[in-house]
This record gives structure tokens, C-alpha cells and sequence, in this order.
């Protein structure tokens, strides 16, 4: 869709890097989500608010290389502890909140230019 609006390719990269590593921890970390994109003229926002176990510390889970995949996560290749750092750096404002026992939320912003 972002490709056919004739956004720059550059941008859909960091949107995809940013949606597939949040997609990703929803189906192996939680229950389910509702994910929210919202595009203007300047600003692509995505939001990923799912339910779930939540996230108990959430500076360490942010730290490039943690992850509590399990070994049959590892086996599939996952876990490498890379997402929520790599949705940092591909963002222009990343928020995080969670809730241990409700879930976690994700607002990512990639400015247009
Ligand atoms: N939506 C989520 N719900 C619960 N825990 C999460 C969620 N997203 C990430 N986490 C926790 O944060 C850790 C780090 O996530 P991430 O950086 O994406 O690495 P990885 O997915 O490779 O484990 C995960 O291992 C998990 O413990
Ligand atoms: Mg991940």
C-alpha cells in the first residue's frame, strides 16, 4: 500500500522492519492485539496494544540480545533479542508501556521526510 502511494522506499523499509519485529512479538509473547496505522501527509504512526503477559522489566527486555525465547522459538530462528531495540532505532518516536498480567503497548512514529 505504502509502495503504491509512492512513499520512499527508505521509509516503508523502517515501517516494515519496525511492524514485522512488533507482529512478531505479539504472536510469540502474547494473546492478541489490535494494531492501529495511521498515516497523514507527514507521519506514519502504528500502534500495537495487545493482551497478554506484559513486560516485568521493560529496560532490560529493551537491551539488544535479551529474550526469553523458548528453544523451540530458537530452533525457528527467533530470539535473537534484536526486535524492540530494531523498532527503536527505525523510529522517529517509540513509546513503550506494559502491564504485567494485561499487556503491552507499542506507539511507533516514522516521520514522512
Ligand atoms: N508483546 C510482548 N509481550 C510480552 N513480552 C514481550 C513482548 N515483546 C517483547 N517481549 C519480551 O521482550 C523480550 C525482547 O524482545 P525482542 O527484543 O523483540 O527480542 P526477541 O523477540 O528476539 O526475544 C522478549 O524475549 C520478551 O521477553
Ligand atoms: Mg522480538
Amino acid at each position: 500500500m505504502l509502495k503504491e502511494l509512492g512513499v520512499d522506499a527508505g521509509i516503508i523499509r523502517r515501517i516494515a522492519i519496525a511492524m514485522y519485529e512488533a507482529e512478531m512479538n505479539v504472536v510469540m509473547y502474547a494473546d492478541r492485539a489490535q494494531m492501529i496505522f495511521e498515516m497523514t501527509p507527514q507521519v506514519i504512526r502504528m500502534i500495537v496494544d495487545d493482551s497478554g503477559p506484559g513486560i516485568p522489566d521493560i529496560d532490560l527486555a529493551m537491551r539488544e540480545g535479551y529474550s526469553t525465547a523458548t528453544p523451540e522459538m530458537r530452533e525457528m530462528g527467533f530470539g535473537a533479542g534484536m526486535g524492540l531495540a530494531n523498532i527503536r532505532k527505525n523510529a522517529d518516536e517509540f513509546n513503550i508501556t506494559s502491564h504485567v498480567g494485561q499487556g503491552t503497548k507499542l506507539e511507533i512514529t516514522v516521520q514522512m521526510k
